[in-house]
C-alpha cells in the first residue's frame, strides 16, 4: 500500500489515496461527518456522507475520540477554503489504535497545564509550526557557516572548569577524578579549534544553573559559536551582521506557510539587512540617560535597559567596548582604555534582549594568566588554554548566539520555553 502524506496531495488531484495520521478534530452535520486528518505534513479535510459509506465507517466516524490514529481511503478534490487547499471525498475509514479524553482540546488552556502536557502538546499546529521553523533556523546557521570556509568542531559537555562564570555551573561526580562541570559554552575549545583550521564553529546543548526565571532563560539552551584566527572585534562585528541578515532572511522566505500559522507579522523581519548599527557601551548609557533612567556607569545593561536601547533601532543593534568589569576573563581588554573589554552584544528589536555575546579573545600570555588569577579561577584547569597563547598566539575572535532566543525573536513569541520542545527551567526538568 502506498500512503500518500498531506503535503503532497497537489499531485493527486481527482485520485483516489490512502493516508495515515491522526484524528485531530471532527464535527458532524445530518448526514454528513467530517474527520480533520493530522499526518505530521499538514491537515485534510476528511468528508464522510451517510448514503457513500456503510453504516460502520459512519458510526466510527462518529465514535472516535481526538487523536485516534487512523487511515482513511478516498477521492483528493480541490478546495480553496479548506486548510491546504485540498479535501478528501472519503470513502473508508479504519483504526490503528484508539484514543478518547485526549487532555488538550480546541478550546484555551492554561501555559503550565500545557507544559505539563508538553510531550502531546508538540502535536498542536502552532507548536509544530514553531518547531519547524527552529529546524529552519538550525540549517540556515549551518549553511552559513559551512558556505563560509568555517569547520564544525563539536565541544565536549563534561568539562573541568567555568568558561562563562563559577556561579552558574552544574556539577557531577566524576570518578576518580573529582567533579566535572556541564559546559556553559564551547568557545574555550573553539579557540584551540580556531588554532589548527583557521575558522571554526561550535554548536550544542550548553548549560547554565542560573536562578533566572525569565522568559529569557532556560538552564539547558543551544548555542552556536563561530571563532576566527587572525580577527579583530570589528571583524567579529562584520561576520555577527553578516551572518543575521542572511539566516533572517532565509528563514522568512522559507518559512512562510508557518510565520502565517503562528501569527507573525514578519514586516520589519524583511528589514533585517547589514549594515547593523553599532553603538559604544558610553553611547547606550546615554540613550538611557536621556530616556530618564538613572544608571551608573559600569554596571551591566538589564533586561529593561536592553529594551529601551534597542527600541531605537528597526534592527538589531550592536553594543561594543563594555566595562571590563562586566565581562568574561578571556575578553581582551581596550588597548587605549584598560577599563573597557573589546566585547560586543548584539540586541535584538521589539524587547528580545541580548541575541549574540561576543568579544575579541585576550591573546597575550602574561595578560591571561593575570586575568585567571584575579577571576579565582584553577589555574591548572586553564593550562591548555594558556598553551594557545604559548604557542604561535594571535589575535583572534568569535560570538555566540543562542537558538532559542532567536527562535523566540523571529516568532515573535514572548517566551523561549516554547520554542525548544522540552524546556529546562529552573522550576521546570519535567517531561
Ligand atoms: O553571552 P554569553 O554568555 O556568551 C558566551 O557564552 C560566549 N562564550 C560566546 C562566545 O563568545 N563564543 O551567551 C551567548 C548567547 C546569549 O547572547 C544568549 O543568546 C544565549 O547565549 N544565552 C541564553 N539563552 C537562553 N538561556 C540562557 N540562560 C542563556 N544564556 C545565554
Ligand atoms: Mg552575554
Amino acid at each position: 500500500m502506498q500512503y500518500i502524506p498531506i503535503k503532497n496531495l497537489s499531485e493527486f488531484v481527482g485520485k483516489e489515496v490512502t493516508l495515515r495520521g491522526w484524528l485531530y478534530n471532527k464535527r458532524s452535520s445530518g448526514k454528513v461527518r467530517f474527520i480533520i486528518l493530522r499526518d505530521g505534513t499538514g491537515l485534510l479535510q476528511c468528508i464522510y456522507f451517510k448514503g457513500n459509506v456503510s453504516n460502520e465507517v459512519f458510526e466510527l466516524a462518529d465514535r472516535l475520540g481526538q487523536e485516534s490514529s487512523i487511515e482513511v481511503t478516498g477521492k483528493v478534490k480541490e478546495e480553496p477554503r479548506a486548510p491546504g487547499g485540498f479535501e478528501l471525498d472519503a470513502t473508508g475509514l479504519s483504526v490503528i489504535s484508539e484514543s478518547h479524553d485526549y487532555p488538550i482540546t480546541p478550546k484555551e488552556h492554561g501555559v503550565e497545564f500545557l507544559m505539563d502536557l508538553r510531550h502531546l502538546w508538540l502535536r498542536s499546529s502552532k507548536q509544530t509550526a514553531i518547531l519547524r521553523i527552529r529546524h529552519r533556523i538550525v540549517k540556515a546557521i549551518r549553511d552559513y557557516f559551512d558556505g563560509h570556509g568555517f569547520t564544525l568542531m563539536d565541544p565536549p559537555i563534561l568539562t573541568p572548569a567555568a568558561c562563562e562564570g563559577t556561579s552558574t555551573l552544574f556539577e557531577t561526580p566524576y570518578f576518580d577524578l573529582g567533579k566535572a562541570y556541564l559546559t556553559q559554552s564551547g568557545q574555550l575549545y573553539a579557540e584551540a579549534g580556531a588554532m589548527a583550521f583557521g575558522k571554526v564553529y561550535t554548536f550544542g546543548p550548553t548549560f547554565r544553573a542560573e536562578k533566572s526565571k525569565t522568559r529569557r532563560h532556560l538552564t539547558e539552551f543551544w548555542m552556536v559559536e563561530p571563532e576566527v584566527a587572525f580577527a579583530e572585534l570589528n571583524d567579529d562585528m562584520d561576520l555577527a551582521e553578516d551572518f543575521l541578515e542572511y539566516v533572517v532572511q532565509t528563514v522568512i522566505k522559507d518559512k512562510e506557510e508557518e510565520l502565517k500559522i503562528i501569527e507573525r507579522d514578519t514586516t520589519h523581519l524583511k528589514n533585517i539587512k547589514k549594515p547593523l548599527p553599532r553603538i559604544t557601551y558610553d553611547e547606550a548609557v546615554d540613550i538611557l540617560k536621556k530616556n530618564g533612567i538613572d544608571f551608573e556607569w559600569g554596571n551591566d545593561l538589564g533586561a529593561a535597559d536592553e529594551t529601551i536601547i534597542s527600541n531605537q533601532y528597526e534592527k538589531p543593534v550592536m553594543v561594543h567596548h563594555y566595562p571590563s568589569i562586566v565581562k568574561a576573563f578571556y575578553m581582551k581588554r581596550d588597548p587605549n582604555n584598560d577599563k573597557l573589554a573589546l566585547a560586543v552584544d548584539v540586541l535584538a528589536p521589539e524587547g528580545y534582549g541580548e541575541i549574540i555575546g561576543g568579544s575579541q579573545r585576550e591573546d597575550n600570555y602574561d595578560v591571561l594568566l593575570q586575568r585567571i588569577k584575579e577571576h579565582n579561577l584553577p589555574q591548572e584547569a586553564f593550562e591548555w588554554y594558556l598553551d594557545l597563547r604559548r604557542y604561535g598566539s594571535v589575535p583572534h575572535s568569535g560570538f555566540g548566539l543562542g537558538i532559542e532566543r532567536t527562535v523566540a525573536w523571529i516568532c515573535g513569541l514572548d517566551h523561549v520555553r516554547e520554542t525548544i520542545p522540552f524546556p529546562r527551567m529552573i522550576y521546570r526538568n519535567t517531561p
